[in-house]
């Protein structure tokens, strides 16, 4: 019998196998899109993968094995579009194995060497309108059985073994045929008849690519009469002979552009013979393109003559001298000059051309001048030149230039602002050196321009006026410069139209808050890579139409959240990503905002803390505000503490006699009064002491015993000890001699303070106030305490007259004996109980 945990055993790897099968795990493939792109390259699959949603449209199984494709092998996905299976050592293509695919638009079939192809191979692929078949070892065009897809626009067939150019009957059928590639063939003779198809149904948009076929023979008049879009002929002759000879062969042959030339690493001749392009006079052509020929001189301009016709001209990585002698009638209205070799700057003149591109070039270090009086565009970018003067018109002798880019260059040295340039829309001056920017306002005249590109060009904006004038502008950017000071301040004020400002890179430290309030319809500003300290983006809510704000890369410690916030209302995305966040209690607002606009924020999860150290490196996400009530508390707990312990000690010192007392007070207890009363009096008083209340008091009945220092206090013994322990401890009441003197004597305020707290503690006891003579109500509320005590108990005048004298010691013996123990062992009062029992 098997135990229940060994069956768990067995079981649990047996699920969890099962679940790696269901339909959500697409093992080997990778899902890019969900439930429609697949990408299964390299994989090592036998098979088509059954896993995938049949709902998948693109479909990479490319670099497999699958060598043998059955019938109805796709038709689990009827919703393909795109289907690669380049390099899957296909040998065999059943008859319907795309049978169901009527959405595939594009069948790739590159570098399988299939053996055979059926006439039912492609049935079913009803929308097929891309078919590559490179390098899948075909014979011939007639073998290929599409002459059903109807729908084709584009068929590779390049890199096979193709030996006739011959276009077979079902081409009638792929009336939509745009591209045909049929370069890197076996193509050596071509014929009148080979392009039969050709004059019976017109192809008016076929492009043809015939390059890397070593051709020997053209049919004279083979192309008359027919159009094409696109001729390409790129290494295809092995001699300048045959190449002449082919070209006057292609004699009425209308085509819009014709590519000409070799490439890089497949040159067959040496030498280009300017006669080569002479046939060329019997062909139409719009564009004339030609590319890689070593030797390719123009020393002799007659090379162009059957060109003067075409209006755009392209030479590519080409030897080219002498351009400047190209006629000025010639009709051409684009030049191209890209990546060739010249000795200096060509000082064109050709009337007719509007757009001169002359890029990545080899030429001497100078501009020279052009006078192109039609040229509305100008690309000079990356040739290494120095301008020593610009720009004004008669540098490119036009005043119609909308575009121009002196990009990639070395030094621009500015010194006449863009004199009869007010056409120019785009102006592009990045990573050259700009000279003189800031001597006077350069862009002033230059009122349409709507792109400028400043990036990297070392200028250090030191002019308010820098960019005046710009009133059209509508991309700025200026990434890798600088401003006076690292402050950008506010001379933006005529970019009105600026939809795109980029300041990355700019070292700025600052920004004028007021700086792009003028830019009502920036939509995307760009402040990375700067050394911003903080942000607020409070000043921006007015920017209606801002949508993008990068500011990653910066210092920034803290975002300035302002009380009354308003995002610019448009605002999708803000990239505060690598700043130095300070992921402190201090910074709560900003943080906690950062929480919330977690979905404005990008790649807010990515963004850490740099302070404090504990912090360091930690998600800012990760920060809890808790932790800030905490330490409130724990602060305001602390503090609290503090207070009350120094308060506990300004206490302590101020009634260090009052605590005295209290402790004696716990010592004594009541029971141990030796005294009836301490009489605290002001020894001006003395004489009214001995001879008025000593005498009635104590010589009377009942007889009181009075506690007097001059007579009771123990020799030796601290004075304040005598009269906390003598005087207070041992009697039972006080009574205080109230006088003028009294209120002027700070010693027997001293007393009567302390008898006051004693009193308080002592709660049974009291303080009898004898008023000697009238007080003047002034003096006495200086003793504020005194003032509001004599208010509040009863007191005793001292009167002059015997009548008068007689009712005051009747009343203070009255008083003297509440509260007195009627036994002479001195029983506690009901109320004193819990008193006297914890004194004892
Ligand atoms: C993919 O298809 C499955 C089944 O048709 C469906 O449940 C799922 O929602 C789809 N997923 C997406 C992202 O469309
Ligand atoms: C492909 O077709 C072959 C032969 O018809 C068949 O054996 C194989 O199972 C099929 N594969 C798929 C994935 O349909
Ligand atoms: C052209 O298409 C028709 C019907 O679509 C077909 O019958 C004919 O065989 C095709 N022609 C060739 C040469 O394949
Ligand atoms: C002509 O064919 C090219 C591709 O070779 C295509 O881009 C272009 O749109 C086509 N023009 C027309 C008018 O069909
Ligand atoms: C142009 O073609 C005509 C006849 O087709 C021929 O006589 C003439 O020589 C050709 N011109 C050139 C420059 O090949
Ligand atoms: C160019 O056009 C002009 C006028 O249409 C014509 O006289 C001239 O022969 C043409 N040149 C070439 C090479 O076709
Ligand atoms: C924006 O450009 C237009 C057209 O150049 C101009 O008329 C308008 O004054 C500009 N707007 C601002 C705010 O400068
Ligand atoms: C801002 O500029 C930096 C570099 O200068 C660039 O990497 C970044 O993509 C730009 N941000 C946006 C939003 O375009
Ligand atoms: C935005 O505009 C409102 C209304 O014109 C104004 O009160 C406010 O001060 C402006 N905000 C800023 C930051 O300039
Ligand atoms: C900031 O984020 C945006 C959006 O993801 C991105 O395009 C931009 O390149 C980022 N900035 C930098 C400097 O990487
Ligand atoms: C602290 O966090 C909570 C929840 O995240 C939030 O509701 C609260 O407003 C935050 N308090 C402060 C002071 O930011």
């Amino acid at each position: 019998m098997i135990s229940s945990s060994c069956l768990a055993r067995t079981l649990i790897p047996a699920m969890a196998f099962l679940s790696c099968l269901r339909p959500e795990s697409w093992d080997p493939c990778t899902e890019v899109v969900p439930n429609i792109t697949y990408q299964c390259m390299e994989v090592n699959l036998y098979n088509i993968p059954e896993n995938l949603p049949s709902s998948t449209e693109n479909l990479d199984l490319s670099f497999n094995f699958l060598r043998h494709l059955g019938s109805h092998n796709f038709s689990k996905f009827p919703e393909l579009r795109v289907l690669d299976l380049s390099r899957c050592g296909i040998q065999v293509i059943e008859d319907d194995t795309y049978q169901g695919l009527n959405q595939l638009s594009t069948l790739i079939l590159t570098g399988n060497p299939v053996q055979h192809l059926d006439l039912r191979t492609f049935s079913g692929l009803s929308s097929l309108q891309k078919l590559v078949a490179v390098e899948i070892n075909l014979n011939s065009l007639e073998d290929l059985p599409i002459g059903h897809l109807k729908t084709l626009k584009e068929l590779n067939v390049a890199h096979n073994f193709i030996h006739s150019f011959k276009l077979p009957e079902y081409f009638c059928n792929l009336s939509n045929l745009e591209y045909m590639d049929l370069s890197n063939n076996q193509i050596h003779n071509i014929y009148h008849k080979d392009l039969q198809v050709l004059y019976q149904i017109p192809f008016h948009n076929l492009s043809l690519d015939l390059s890397l076929n070593k051709i020997d023979f053209i049919e004279p008049g083979a192309f008359k009469d027919i159009k094409l879009q696109k001729l390409v002929l790129r290494s295809n002759f092995d001699s300048m002979d045959v190449m002449k000879t082919c070209i006057q062969s292609l004699a009425g042959l209308e085509v819009y552009e014709l590519v000409l030339g070799e490439f890089k690493n497949e040159r067959q001749l040496n030498e280009f013979d300017k006669s080569a392009l002479e046939g060329l006079c019997n062909l139409t052509i719009e564009n004339f393109r030609i590319a890689f020929f070593d030797e390719f001189s123009l020393d002799d301009i007659g090379v162009f003559h059957c060109l003067e016709n075409v209006s755009a001209v392209s030479l590519l990585n080409l030897y080219v001298n002498h351009l400047e002698r190209i006629p000025k009638e010639f009709r051409w209205q684009s030049l191209e000059l890209i990546d060739c070799d010249l000795e200096q700057f060509p000082t064109l003149t050709l009337s007719s051309l509007k757009r001169f591109i002359f890029t990545a070039n080899e030429v001497s270090n100078t501009f020279g001048e052009l006078d192109l009086q039609s040229l509305e565009f100008l690309d000079l970018s990356k040739n290494g030149l120095s301008f020593r003067s610009c720009c004004s018109s008669r540098d490119f002798g036009t005043v119609r230039l909308k575009h121009l880019d002196l990009s990639f260059n070395e030094v621009i040295s500015m010194s006449s602002n863009f004199v009869d340039m007010e056409q120019l829309e785009h102006l592009d001056f990045q990573y050259s050196t700009l000279k003189r920017a800031n001597a006077f306002s350069v862009f002033l005249s230059l009122t349409k321009l709507r792109y400028l590109d400043l990036s990297y060009t070392n200028t250090h904006v030191t002019f308010d006026g820098f960019f005046h004038g710009l009133f059209s502008l509508e991309v700025l950017k200026m990434p890798g410069n600088s401003f006076q000071g690292n402050s950008l301040p506010n001379i933006l004020t005529n970019l009105g139209n600026l939809t795109f400002l980029d300041l990355s890179n700019c070292q700025l430290e600052t920004i004028d808050p007021t700086a792009l309030n003028p830019l009502g319809k920036l939509q995307v500003l760009n402040m990375s890579y700067n050394k911003l300290l903080s942000l607020d983006l409070f000043p921006y809510e007015n920017l209606s139409s801002l949508q993008v704000v990068d500011v990653s890369f910066n210092r920034i410690v803290t975002l300035q959240i302002q009380e009354r916030y308003h995002l610019p209302n448009k605002l999708t995305l803000l990239n505060v990503t690598q700043n130095d966040f300070a992921c402190a209690c201090e910074h709560q607002t900003s943080l906690q905002w950062i929480k919330d606009q977690r979905q404005l924020l990008v790649d807010v999860e990515q963004m850490l803390c740099a302070t404090p150290a504990g912090m360091k490196g930690l998600p800012v996400l990760s920060f809890r505000n808790t932790t800030c009530q905490m330490s409130k508390t724990i602060i305001s707990v602390s503090v609290l503490m503090v207070i009350m312990v120094s308060l506990v000690v300004v206490l302590v010192y101020k009634f260090y006699f009052h605590l005295m007392l209290l402790a004696g007070c716990k010592r004594y207890g009541r029971g141990e009064c030796t005294y009836d009363a301490f009489v605290i009096y002001s020894s001006h008083d003395e004489d009214w002491v001995r001879n008025e209340l000593v005498k009635n008091l104590e010589e009377g009945v009942p007889p009181f015993r009075l506690c007097l220092h001059y007579r009771d206090f123990i020799p030796g013994v601290a004075i304040s000890a005598n009269i906390i322990q003598e005087g207070f401890h041992k009697s039972r009441k006080v009574i205080v001699v109230v006088s003028k003197n009294f209120i002027q004597s700070r010693w027997c305020i001293f007393e009567y303070e302390i008898a006051q707290t004693w009193q308080f503690l002592s709660t049974c006891s009291g303080i009898i106030f004898v008023i000697l003579q009238k007080v003047e109500k002034s003096l006495l509320r200086q003793q504020v305490e005194l003032y509001r005590l004599l208010n509040r108990n009863t007191y005793l005048e001292w009167e002059d007259n015997a009548l008068g004298q007689h009712i005051f010691w009747r009343r203070l013996r009255k008083a003297l004996l509440a509260g007195k123990p009627q036994n002479p062992e001195g029983t506690p009062d009901a109320d004193m109980q819990p008193e006297a029992t914890s004194a004892m």
